[in-house]
């Protein structure tokens, strides 16, 4: 088939490039023509594992190509997916103007039957404003549909999670619509819910709402255990066994980050509120999942009462492992709390790190976890990557200041760190500091 995406971010590039795997004809369209030049070059605006390859591969091959020329991608493709992204504000007020843009765009461009497809994130009536724009700039406005599809993919693993999705959810205006959409899927090994447009729009924004509210819940109860003086893992493997509740996304630590968990739930309350509805749950999951970095450099205060002249290697900035996306990432707000009171940091990513010179300034960036901890008073564990959970840290104690380490993931064994020398502390596992 032959397919249009409109926006080359995450889930545009992504898709685009996984449906040309598939055997589809895709172009995808940017408005950034130095992001469209790197492709045309097989250089990818993103790390994102297994994607150069595949891109490589579809590009020689013939079924993908990049163009600012949205009009003739739109005139040359039946199907046309809307990626561009959909920043929330504050409030949670989502801003669709790149949507809007795209659809009028599209309208101007239609000529003939087209299936058009919002993918991007957005909230519950954003399809009927699609429907509307469209009609608006095209003459013939009732030879095209609008149906919402949204991705579930994550980043770091997205080419993998879009070549073996756990489900496929077509909200479309008719059946006969769903089914021309999911000729596209036919490949793919996975449940189809087709559902009504609505409904699809809020599956999207419902499931990273209840995942969020999994880990909002852990971590709650990671402070309880740390009152009682309860291990949070433990208490995580026991519930996590129930196949109702299921051990996934049952992780405490710093909390959650990245472009769409904090930005979809504002998002959700904000709608609920527009339609009447007080969604206070999902606010206090918001308030749980913000006060993390405070609870957790209140640990580093509790050991370190003057953090002046104090130094401390961050291992780990981007939001999550095997992502270079630093949007709400934890270790900024860690690295501005210790900065602030004159500590000085050391900091190793093993891939965020061009990223996070952009954002980051009065950090030393090192060239390895080793380099960081050396002389340093504390280690300070934010991102889970695997090469951490690796290191050799008989050789980090032994070139360390102090052998303290604050893990924000919960990642070491306590009683194994300890046995070590360490002074370990971590997340919802009892033992709190006491000031040196
Ligand atoms: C998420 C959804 O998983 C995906 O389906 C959707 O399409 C986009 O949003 P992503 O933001 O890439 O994907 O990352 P994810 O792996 O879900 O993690 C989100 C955040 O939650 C990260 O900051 C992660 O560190 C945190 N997290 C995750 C926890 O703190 N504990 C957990 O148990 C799981």
């Amino acid at each position: 088939m032959n397919i249009c995406i409109i926006g080359t971010g995450y889930v545009g590039l992504v898709t685009g490039t996984v449906f040309a795997e598939l055997g589809n004809d895709a172009v995808c369209v940017d408005k950034v023509e130095e992001k469209i030049e790197k492709l045309n070059k097989n250089e990818m605006p993103i790390y994102e594992p297994g994607l150069e390859e595949l891109v490589t591969r579809n590009r020689k091959e013939g079924r993908l190509t990049f163009t600012t020329d949205l009009k003739s991608a739109v005139q040359g493709a039946e199907i046309i997916f809307i990626c561009v992204n959909t920043p929330t504000s504050d409030n949670g007020d989502s801003n669709l103007s790149y949507v809007k843009a795209a659809a009028e765009e599209i309208g101007q461009s239609m000529n003939g039957y087209k299936i058009i497809v919002n993918k991007s994130t957005v909230p519950v009536g954003t399809g009927d404003m699609v429907y509307d724009i469209v009609s608006q700039h095209y003459n013939n406005s009732h030879d095209f549909d609008v149906v919402s599809n949204p991705e579930f993919l994550r980043e770091g693993s997205a080419v993998d999670d879009a070549l073996n999705p756990d489900r496929i959810i077509i909200g479309a205006p008719t059946k006969q619509v769903a089914f021309r959409l999911l000729e596209l899927y036919s490949s793919l090994e996975a449940p189809m819910i087709i559902t009504d447009v609505y409904s699809a729009e809020i599956i999207k924004y419902a499931s990273n709402a209840f995942l969020s509210t999994k880990i909002s819940f852990i971590n709650a109860i990671a402070n309880l255990c740390e009152k009682v003086g309860a291990d949070v893992e433990d208490v995580a493997k026991g519930i996590g066994r129930d196949p109702r509740i299921g051990q996934a996304f049952l992780n405490p630590g710093l909390g959650f980050g990245g472009s769409c968990f904090p930005k979809d739930i504002k998002s959700l309350v904000y709608t609920s509120q527009k339609f009447g509805y007080d969604f206070e749950l999902l606010k206090n999951v918001l308030e749980i999942n913000e006060e993390r970095v405070a609870h957790f450099f209140g640990m580093i205060k509790s050991r370190f009462p003057n953090l002046e002249g104090k130094t401390f290697a961050v291992l780990g900035l981007s939001f999550k492992p095997n992502t270079d996306d630093m949007r709400e990432a934890k270790s900024i707000e860690i690295i501005k709390k210790l900065t602030a009171e004159k500590a000085v940091v050391r900091v190793f990513d093993p891939v965020a790190m061009p990223a996070a010179k952009k954002l980051i300034d009065s950090v030393t960036f090192c060239a390895s976890a080793y380099e960081a901890c050396s002389s340093a008073d504390a280690m300070v564990l934010i991102t889970e990557w695997r090469e951490f959970k690796q290191l050799n840290l008989e050789k980090i104690k032994n070139s360390m200041k102090t052998a303290v380490i604050f893990d924000g993931r919960n990642i070491y064994d306590p009683s194994r760190k300890e046995k070590m020398g360490f002074e370990y502390y971590s997340v919802g596992r009892g033992k709190w500091p006491k000031s040196s």
